[in-house]
């Protein structure tokens, strides 16, 4: 099965991917958390995108197809995987069809942008897993800490008011439009992907069964 999970900064989507790669044993692939791993370990890679996600902007495309690409190879992906947070650009998602990788289903979490500054603001996120919380919609067992590792939770360097302002501009202009592209997609190809909008408001397992349904 291969999905993409499309939706603005703060939509649940990481939040839901580690529920569906549990329930239908697909590696969950975040260029997100691909990047901030980078970053941590101070690759040149990281290195080279560091400022440009504190400030909340897009890295290129051609570093994202590259690192994409090499990721998809691995046998790990060879009966699917989940894209979190890829594409979000119209050229990642023409280079996904130029390369002949077909998707089954795009499922984009719509949730309003008033709504995600809120979430932003509370979320906590264990760096080395990429597992995500809520100080009150999701709080772990004890506050401040990962359920599983017992680690200290961090905040997101971009989760700041302003560079949230600014992610969802971004949002709106350059990963909106991927609406439309796969919209169209479906209609063109008789094998193309399953496109659906899930609302993504309500608490998180109403969410998950919103997504269950659109996977059919
Ligand atoms: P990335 O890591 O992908 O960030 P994002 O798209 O901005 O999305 P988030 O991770 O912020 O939100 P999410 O939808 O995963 O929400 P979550 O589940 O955490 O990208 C970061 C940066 O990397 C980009 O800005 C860019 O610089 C770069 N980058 C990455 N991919 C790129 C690409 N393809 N091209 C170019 N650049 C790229 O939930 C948010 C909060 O809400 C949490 O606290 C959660 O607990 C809470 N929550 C979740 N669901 C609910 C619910 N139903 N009710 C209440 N609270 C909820
Ligand atoms: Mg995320």
């Amino acid at each position: 099965m291969r999905v993409i999970l499309l939706g603005p900064p703060g939509a649940g989507k990481g939040t839901q991917a580690q529920f569906i790669t549990e329930k239908y044993g697909i590696p969950q692939i975040s260029t997100g958390d691909m990047l901030r791993s980078a970053v941590k370990a101070g690759t040149e890679l990281g290195l080279k995108v560091k400022d440009i996600m504190a400030s909340g902007g897009l890295v290129s495309d051609e570093i994202i197809i590259a690192l994409v690409q090499e990721r998809i190879q691995q046998p790990d992906c060879s009966h699917g995987f989940l894209f979190d947070g890829f594409p979000r650009t119209i050229p990642q998602a023409q280079a996904l069809v130029d390369a002949g990788v077909d998707i089954e289903y795009v499922i984009e979490i719509s949730v309003d942008d008033e709504q995600i500054v809120s979430r932003l603001s509370g979320r906590r996120v264990h760096e080395n897993s990429g597992r995500v919380y809520h100080v009150e919609h999701n709080p772990p067992m004890t506050a401040g800490l990962d359920n599983e590792t017992q680690e200290p939770l961090i905040q997101r360097e971009d989760d700041k008011e302003a560079t949230i302002r600014n992610r969802l501009s971004i949002y709106h202009n350059q990963t909106k439009p991927l609406v439309e592209f796969y919209t169209d997609l479906s209609k063109s190809q008789t094998d193309g992907p399953i496109f659906s909008t899930i609302d993504g408001l309500g608490q998180l397992d109403e969410v998950q069964a919103r997504i269950v349904k659109a996977l059919g």
